[in-house]
């Protein structure tokens, strides 16, 4: 330790790693995976860089800061970002909400937009025509209808030409209704499949030609409940998890064409997901007409007094700032080497990791006390749940 504190070059290297560990911290602000990374080589670089002006002096110090500062910069080429240059973009689901902030985001970037609506005579729609440059291109688009599908391809692979596609961006999205998996008519689980995978699926299968083309990008706007198993998201979450597993297959098949894939799974982000009033109504009717007498007696009124109060309190608990979930979509396009998952939101990471790595039973006692207590039904409550349904 006397050569350490001997040798100032020795400890200019393990300051100077150091604090070019905490820069890079501090910028990693892509994904909670690239700031674990940062962290980690940050730690190495100066521990290794302290560790080796003992033995090895100052030169040593040098040597060994210089040799993981190498080894940091090929591990961080990743956060590099291809120009923009030409490059045209296919989003599905641009009327509202990520998908029509992405819209234009990338516009905004120099993207060659192409934003596919539900409708395209909506309020959605004619924002991005007034908004956006001229680039933006408008098309009508529902991803369960095949004729609108193949049309779009038409019309995209017709203005693209040569120039070809260089990404896709499977965004278009519905939550059904959240409520137990019991009470769910098959009508919703049918209805979130159809939207959320099997429309994601159509459209990645039709314009995959173009992607070959530029060896580009697909992206996939899963979910955290299509990774983890959440309560109340049985169908939303079996339809996203579809879609992240497909992901993941593409990642591996396509990879040999020069395609790359990435899933996002997004926390909660205040959008037109989260539904309203009227819309909860409606579907509650549904559910309701739907449950077998004895279900309903079991769950009681009040049981789904207090979903539709879990339903309308859902817009208070997600962040209003969408750029997380934009900045990974950027990133997925862009990066030389894209992550194959994004966990953008405050905290995702933690509920992912603790599923991955943990014992199922720790993973669902720890998903209890994250989530606030719902309703109780009818048959279970006790006089302390009393007053709590509502
Ligand atoms: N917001 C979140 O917290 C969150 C979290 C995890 C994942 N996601 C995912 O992110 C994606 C975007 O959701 P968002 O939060 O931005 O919600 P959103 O505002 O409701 O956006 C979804 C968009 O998809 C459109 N859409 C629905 N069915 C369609 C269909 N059959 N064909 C084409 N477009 C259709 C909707 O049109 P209409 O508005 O006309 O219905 C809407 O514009 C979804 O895939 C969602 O599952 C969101």
């Amino acid at each position: 330790m006397d050569a350490l504190a001997s040798s100032p070059l020795g400890w200019l290297c393990a300051g100077v790693s150091t604090l070019a560990g905490v820069i890079m911290l501090c910028t990693a602000q892509r994904s909670p995976q690239d700031k674990a990374k940062v962290l980690l080589w940050s730690l190495l670089s100066a521990l290794l860089g302290l560790l080796c002006v003992a033995p090895l002096g100052a030169g040593g110090g040098l040597g060994a800061f210089v040799a993981v500062c190498l080894v940091c910069s090929v591990c961080l080429a990743d956060r590099e970002l291809l120009p923009v240059g030409d490059r045209a973009v296919f989003i599905t689901g641009s009327d509202t909400g990520i998908g029509h902030a992405l819209a234009k985001y990338l516009d905004s970037l120099g993207f060659v937009v192409f934003a596919g609506v539900l409708n395209k005579d909506g309020p959605g729609a004619e924002e991005l025509r007034r908004t956006c440059s001229q680039r933006l291109c408008v098309l009508q688009l529902d991803i369960t209808n095949a004729t609108q599908v193949k049309e779009a391809y038409l019309k995209v692979s017709e203005k693209v030409q040569n120039a070809g596609l260089w990404g896709v961006v499977n965004n278009a999205g519905i939550l059904g209704f959240p409520a137990d998996g019991e009470l769910l008519p098959m009508s919703i689980y049918r209805h979130c499949m159809e939207v959320n995978f099997f429309g994601a699926v159509e459209v990645s299968k039709t314009f995959l030609p173009l992607l070959r083309k530029s060896q580009g990008r697909l992206v996939n706007i899963s979910s955290m409940a299509g990774g983890i198993p959440l309560p109340m998201y049985a169908a939303y979450g079996a339809s996203k998890a579809a879609l992240s597993m497909f992901s993941g297959v593409m990642r591996q098949e396509l990879s040999k064409w020069g395609i790359k894939v990435a899933a996002i799974h997004p926390s909660g982000f205040r959008t037109g997901i989260q539904g309203t009033s009227e819309q909860w109504d409606k579907q509650e009717k549904e559910l309701l007409e739907n449950l077998p007498a004895d279900t309903r007696q079991t769950y009681g009124e009040e049981y789904f007094l207090g979903l539709r109060k879990y339903l309308l309190d859902m817009p208070s608990h997600c962040a209003p700032d969408l750029s997380p979930v934009l900045d990974a979509v950027l990133h997925a396009l862009l990066a030389r080497r894209p992550q194959g998952l994004y966990t953008p939101g405050k905290g995702a990471y933690i509920p992912f990791c603790i599923f991955c790595y943990f014992p199922l039973w720790f993973y669902d006692f720890f998903i209890s006390k994250m989530l606030s207590a719902g309703p109780v039904p009818r048959k279970l409550r006790t006089s302390r749940d009393e007053g709590r349904n509502l």
